[in-house]
């Protein structure tokens, strides 16, 4: 197993390895794994191509790592334990054993549809066991997968598998959500429709049982492919740097991107920190509450645990269904040891009242994790005294789809924790502050933008298809450097705090999106001639999407015309995109090159128009007066 840091005094010691001597640090890590051929070179990089590989040379599999190394010693421990959206249906458990059997079965399914190393596949699947079974079995042949979140739409969905030019989508028929029974297959179905000319099956997971429609050839049941199948299949050799997965994720423009992270490094960065942030011990229950839609879900639910022989639990529901105490339920019933969720669920189930966690048992905890986006003062407290019943660490953790792993966190009852502060770089990482110019903001107690100057192994390598957009939105921006379009703060000890997006990407209940993507998304109403997008700050979600829109002709229903921009948002990406305040105006400032004033329609959304800077540069003063007379907020 990779190192595990104890104490204060080992960080230290370690951090300042891995910054002096990072090869000999990173091949410590990478000897602990199982390997088909043992790499040449620990790192070989270039920021600004970008190319940056790891574990040069190296050929492994991930999925031998994740499994077949567990079996002599865990074969019969819990490797995946499912808990159902109903909470009186039965937990499932997988043990390492029969968890390497379906994975097998799964691979040698999609083998027999043709499928071969380098496919791209799809998944549109709910959190059913068979999701972390299926992506599992892509890497067990090489074929790449790319996961779309289950919330998005039609569109959404066929523009991330044309993007890839993925082979096969597997989708489950229905999924059950809270109170809702939701027609997963419809949508393939739909975006089929829509045109994915690449997709040669859809491959159908039975899962409520419900009737889907059937098209003979292209559909086949993923029972009928794979039930039958050895238990047995061997694993492909994948060099360091074969592809292991695309994750879509947005950007401050344009279409959401592919982002590509391959075998080694991503292994190997994912136990690493796995192993450290949650401390995990032989025996532990470990939850995140993530989707496997996310990266969040990819690198800590599956791979990172998995790879640590760890107990991972894989939540089905929602944190309110059927009351806002089911997490609490779940983890009195399951004994979590370790809880890993977002700050958006621990807002919103605070609203709910303490009466819901009251009853629980939760002793069994020992570490509580937060991720995706800044956490709150208040949110943070509550997690520690009512959850954590003041005993148990938060481990504020940032990152991002693009880092594939954490970089900034506490080390749980290593470093200390403050509210709202991430605090820290794991080992291996060299974050820096910059200021506009790209100059080092050095010392302690500054603020600046976020960036990091050295690699490590579970860093973005390209955006799928197109490296120069790789290069440019994360490269460019300052020589040398990842760019991560965050700024930050480190406080008077070094601890960093991030502040939030400097860029036009918005955080909406931890999930990331892009103002350009919304503002297209609304643009296809046939009455809308431009619109502006923004985040604002809301209690529950951290930011709430704020649209100004201008019309092609008089408004008389307001209400009616809301509702239609909503409902082409919806169509365009997904519920989770849909605008929470619209704003009609007749005009959007701008200034003379036509760009528009953002500044100034953040700080309407944000009800703070006491200094709204200089605006008789604007082509359309006079529009600013109207916006803010009518503002919603
Ligand atoms: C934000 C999620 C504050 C940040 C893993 C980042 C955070 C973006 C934190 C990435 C945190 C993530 N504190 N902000 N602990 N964690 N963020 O790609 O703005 O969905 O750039 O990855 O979420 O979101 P993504």
């Amino acid at each position: 197993m990779t190192l595990q840091i104890k104490s204060l005094e080992e960080y230290n010691k370690e951090y300042t390895k891995s910054v002096e001597n990072p090869e000999a640090f990173w091949a410590e890590q990478a000897e602990t794994f199982t390997w088909k051929k043992k790499w040449d070179k620990v790192v070989n990089w270039d920021f600004r191509e970008p190319n940056v590989n790891w574990f040069v040379g190296g050929k492994l599999n991930i999925t031998e790592n994740c499994l077949d190394r567990h079996l002599e010693e865990r074969g019969d421990q819990a490797a995946i334990v499912w808990e159902p959206n109903d909470p009186n249906a039965p937990t499932k458990t997988y043990t390492y054993k029969e968890l390497h059997a379906e994975v097998c079965k799964a691979a040698n399914g999609l083998k027999s549809l043709g499928v071969v190393k380098g496919d791209r596949i799809c998944f549109y699947m709910p959190m059913v066991p068979e999701l972390a079974i299926g992506v599992l079995a892509c890497a067990r042949i090489g074929a790449i997968h790319s996961v779309v979140f289950a919330g998005f739409s039609a569109q959404a969905l066929a523009d991330r598998v044309n993007d890839a030019t993925c082979k096969m989508v597997i989708c489950s028929d229905y999924n059950n959500r809270g109170a809702k029974n939701i027609p997963v297959k419809k949508v393939v179905d739909d975006a089929m429709a829509l045109g994915c000319p690449s997709i040669e099956t859809v491959l159908v997971h039975k899962n409520t049982g419900g009737s889907v429609k059937w098209s003979e050839g292209l559909d086949k049941w993923w029972h009928d492919t794979i039930d039958h199948q050895s238990t047995e299949c061997e694993a492909e050799e994948m060099d360091s740097e074969d592809m292991l997965f695309i994750l879509y994720t947005s950007g401050s423009t344009g279409k959401p991107k592919g982002v590509v992270h391959t075998c080694g490094g991503y292994m190997v960065y994912t136990t690493f920190s796995f192993n450290n942030v949650f401390q995990y011990q032989a025996g532990d229950v470990y939850w995140c509450t993530a989707d496997i839609g996310w990266i969040t879900g990819h690198s800590y639910i599956v791979y990172g645990p998995l790879a640590a022989g760890a107990t991972t639990v894989m939540f089905e529901g929602v944190p309110t269904y059927p009351d806002a105490g089911r997490f609490w339920q779940v983890c009195e019933k399951l004994k979590v040891n370790q809880f890993y969720t977002a700050p958006t669920a621990i807002r919103a189930l605070m609203a709910k009242g303490d009466q819901f966690v009251e009853g629980y048992d939760l002793s069994s905890l020992k570490i509580l994790g937060s991720v995706g986006e800044p956490i709150n003062e208040e949110a943070w407290h509550w997690y520690d005294k009512k959850i954590g019943k003041g005993n148990c660490p938060i481990v504020d953790t940032w990152w991002q789809t693009e880092t594939g792993g954490i970089l900034i966190t506490p080390l749980p009852n290593i470093t200390d924790t403050k509210p709202c502060h991430a605090s820290y770089p794991m080992p291996g990482v060299q974050p820096v502050l910059l200021d506009s110019d790209g100059n080092l903001v050095e010392g302690n107690d500054v603020e600046g933008l976020l960036a990091v100057k050295y690699p490590w192994p579970s860093m973005i390598r390209t955006t799928y298809g197109d490296h120069e957009r790789c290069k440019n939105t994360y490269f460019s921006m300052f020589e040398n450097m990842y760019f991560t379009g965050d700024g930050a703060r480190r406080d008077k000890e070094g601890r960093y705090r991030i502040i939030g997006r400097v860029d036009d990407v918005i955080n909406v209940s931890g999930h990331r999106m892009g103002t350009a993507e919304v503002e297209n998304a609304i643009n296809e109403h046939k009455n809308v001639v431009e619109s502006a997008v923004v985040g604002y700050p809301h209690d529950i979600k951290g930011q709430g999407i704020y649209a100004y829109v201008i019309a092609n002709q008089e408004v008389t229903d307001v209400d009616a015309f809301r509702k239609e921009i909503v409902a082409v948002v919806r169509k365009e990406i997904g519920p989770i995109a849909k605008p929470d305040m619209i704003q009609v105006v007749s005009g959007l400032p701008k200034t003379r090159s036509g760009k528009i004033m953002r500044r100034i329609l953040r700080k309407v959304a944000s009800s703070d128009v006491s200094n709204l800077g200089d605006t008789s540069t604007l082509l359309n003063p006079e529009v600013v007066q109207e916006i803010i007379d009518n503002a919603l907020v």
